[in-house]
């Protein structure tokens, strides 16, 4: 692959640390970006983010085998490396981690790390072993990069949520930074699967953030949390939505169901077709 000119590529974990250290030795901070590739402004939102709080950005691209259902779409999930590295380079990303799927798993790699209950519900519930495939991998990449800070999206809240819990649990020398979602002009939450849509589909996702919210207006009204539930999710499948895997208030740390209304989050997961929809927000 040819590389725009201020980025350096590495694909081994000897060659990330040296860089990383190197920096370290030098006085100066690094930032993590761990993403699968496919880069659109939401990344790059979090790669300035760590230029924001330090003075090198790593990105890495890897999509990760072990986080796909046997179902699921690994070997469709779209790669395009020198796309990704000229936008890493024009968001300020200084080094790209590419490894192989034998760098990051060779051969006799046994270890799974279970984050536990902030897993289980909600996306955990769909996608068996999909929070241990993320824990694994971005524990891996935590160690292997040795940076000061990560940055990961809010839009999949509950794999930050399990990440700052395995970081906790495991004493991991890292700051976890959560950025905000970043969306398009009618509200869609950006997000690589949104390439699998229709034009027709595109149109009903939109709709998905502005049943959120209106949803969250009526808990700010004081509504109870069910019927205002059951409503939201019986007006996603109005708006075209062909399945509500679920529509909830929760805890914003535990992500246990919220009962009342009460400052948490909401998030949900609608399906148009084959492809499932994330979104979440404050309230
Ligand atoms: O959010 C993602 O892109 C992935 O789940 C991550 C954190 C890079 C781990 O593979």
């Amino acid at each position: 692959m040819s590389l725009p000119p201020s980025l350096e590529l590495v694909r081994t974990v000897a060659d990330l640390r040296a860089k990383v250290s190197g920096w370290g030795q030098a006085g100066l901070r690094t930032a993590l970006v761990p993403t699968m590739g496919a880069l659109h402004d939401g990344h790059l939102t979090l790669v300035r983010r760590g230029r924001e709080l330090a003075d090198r950005v790593v990105a890495t691209v890897f999509v990760n085998p072990t986080q796909f259902g046997p179902n699921e779409d690994f070997s469709r999930y779209p790669r395009d490396e020198a796309g990704d590295a000229a936008k890493l380079v024009s968001a300020g990303c200084d080094l790209l981690f590419a490894p192989t799927v034998d760098v990051m798993y060779p051969a006799g790699f046994a270890t799974s790390i279970d984050v536990g209950p902030v897993t289980t519900r909600w996306e955990g519930a769909f996608r068996p072993g999909h929070f241990q495939g993320v824990a694994t991998v971005v524990t891996k990449l935590l160690l292997q990069a040795g940076a000061d800070v990560a940055c990961f999206g809010e839009k999949d809240y509950q794999q930050l949520c399990t990440i700052r819990q395995l970081v906790r649990d495991l004493d991991i020398p890292v700051q976890i930074e959560g950025v905000p979602t970043v969306r398009e002009a009618d509200g869609l939450a950006l997000s690589s699967r949104n390439a699998y849509l229709s034009s027709e589909q595109r149109q009903v996702a939109a709709q998905l953030n502005r049943i959120m919210r209106d949803v969250i207006a009526r808990l700010h009204g004081g509504e109870a949390v069910a019927p205002v539930l059951s409503a939201g999710t019986q007006a996603l499948l109005d708006a075209g939505f062909t399945a509500v895997d679920y529509l909830a208030l929760v805890d914003a740390l535990t992500l246990e169901p919220l009962p009342e209304p009460a400052p948490g989050r909401l998030i949900c997961t609608a399906r148009l077709g084959g492809v499932r929809l994330l979104d979440n927000m404050a309230v």
